[in-house]
């Protein structure tokens, strides 16, 4: 029998959120991101499903969007932090790469290249201060591209700092800055809007919006679920439970003696661990689904295990005394049941870092939605 860990990644959810991303937007078009392995659901997978239906995938460099073009896939790819070597540049026009450029020393890079690229995409650092060109290097590299005739489109685009947060005013800054940056370039077409924009700021309409997280099905809002705003959950992570034991008040539970029973109950030990991703840092209470049952997390996360606990049900129809745990019952660390952002949470992090860290070990099985029915 194999381990029994995998991740179930549901490709027609990813589909279903990246149109409904554009239904928020329906004058914009949409650069699905599919950067770090699609967030650990697995690029080329994910494009290749999403390939006759996104207007152009987003990466952050060029060995990413290399790996899609050897899968066929045919989109164009945004280079979401354009190009670091000057060897990348004819790749970019024979592949039709589009590029991001954000500071100078790109675009003498390009100019010394003499390549051609479908669209270059002006990233003005609006108060991120972590990529991009102020607005007086915006408007001489806006200009200069445009003179260079070797660039069919330049877009502006910036990147929000603080999008996730809505009782912050920096958004509202860093879209004032964009919006008279552009007026002194000429309104070209613009594109702002990450997946906390694209749901709750009001953006700029008729250009390019860029969702990563919600494609996912994952909120990038603390306290809010992704079901809760309308995603789909893509990535289920399950296992199995592969030992059960009782345990008696004052028993302790894994390392470092983490976890004390209260009260006798049983310990069942699942096939998970942060080898495979699961966060070492998750909490004594973090929730898990066991055969649909509320179940926590007792005792500290080991490298290929962890040891849950049936949740508290004493007012519930089915007093936890009766429920006797299985060897072999399914287990859900996240998915439908158990929203990864609660369990990030608990964890001390937030749901892109669960999915995107996932170590290879966990199968990777892919179905559709449509599939099912
Ligand atoms: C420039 C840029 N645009 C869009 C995104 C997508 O952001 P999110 O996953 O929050 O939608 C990212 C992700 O980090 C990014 O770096």
């Amino acid at each position: 029998m194999a381990r029994p860990l995998k991740a179930i990644i549901d490709l027609e959810a990813i589909k279903i959120n990246y149109q409904f991303s554009k239904k928020l937007h329906p004058t914009c078009k949409a650069l699905a991101v599919v950067k770090s392995d699609a967030y650990g659901h697995g690029a080329v997978d994910v494009a290749t499903y999403l390939d006759d239906d996104v207007d152009a995938f987003a990466v952050a460099a060029i060995e990413e969007a290399l790996q899609l073009r050897e899968a066929d896939v045919t989109s164009p790819i945004l280079l979401l932090e354009g190009v670091f070597e000057q060897n990348e540049w004819p790749l970019c026009e024979e592949l039709g790469f589009w590029c991001v450029i954000e500071n100078t020393t790109q675009l003498d890079g390009l100019l010394n290249a003499q390549s051609k690229i479908e669209k270059v995409f002006v990233k003005l650092d609006t108060g991120m201060h972590r990529l991009g060109l102020n607005s007086l290097q915006v408007e001489h590299v806006v200009d200069t591209l445009k003179a260079s005739g070797l660039v069919e489109e330049v877009v502006l685009m910036t990147h929000f700092s603080c999008a996730d947060d809505l009782s912050s005013l920096e958004t509202i800054k860093q879209l004032t800055l964009f919006e008279e940056a552009n007026r002194t370039v000429g309104h070209l077409t613009t594109s702002v809007a990450n997946s906390a924009a694209i749901m709750k700021w009001s953006v700029p309409e008729g250009g390019w919006i860029r969702p990563g997280i919600m494609l996912y099905g994952i909120s990038p809002f603390v306290g809010v679920t992704g079901t809760q705003l309308g995603l789909k959950p893509a990535m289920q992570l399950v296992s199995k439970v592969i030992s059960v034991r009782d345990v008696n008040i004052g028993d302790t539970v894994g390392y470092s003696q983490q976890y004390t029973a209260e009260h006798p109950h049983q310990i069942a030990t699942v096939a998970v661990g942060y080898g495979d991703g699961y966060p070492r840092s998750s909490e004594n209470g973090t929730p898990v689904a066991l055969s649909g049952d509320t179940a926590e997390l007792a005792g500290r996360v080991s490298m290929d295990m962890i040891t849950v606990k049936l949740s508290n049900q004493a007012s519930s129809e089915r007093p936890h005394q009766e429920r006797k745990i299985q060897l072999g019952e399914e287990v859900e660390l996240w998915g439908e049941q158990v929203p990864v952002e609660e369990v990030a949470y608990r964890s001390g992090t937030i749901g892109y870092e669960l999915v995107t860290r996932m170590t290879q070990r966990p199968m990777r099985e892919y179905k559709t939605t449509k599939e099912q029915s």
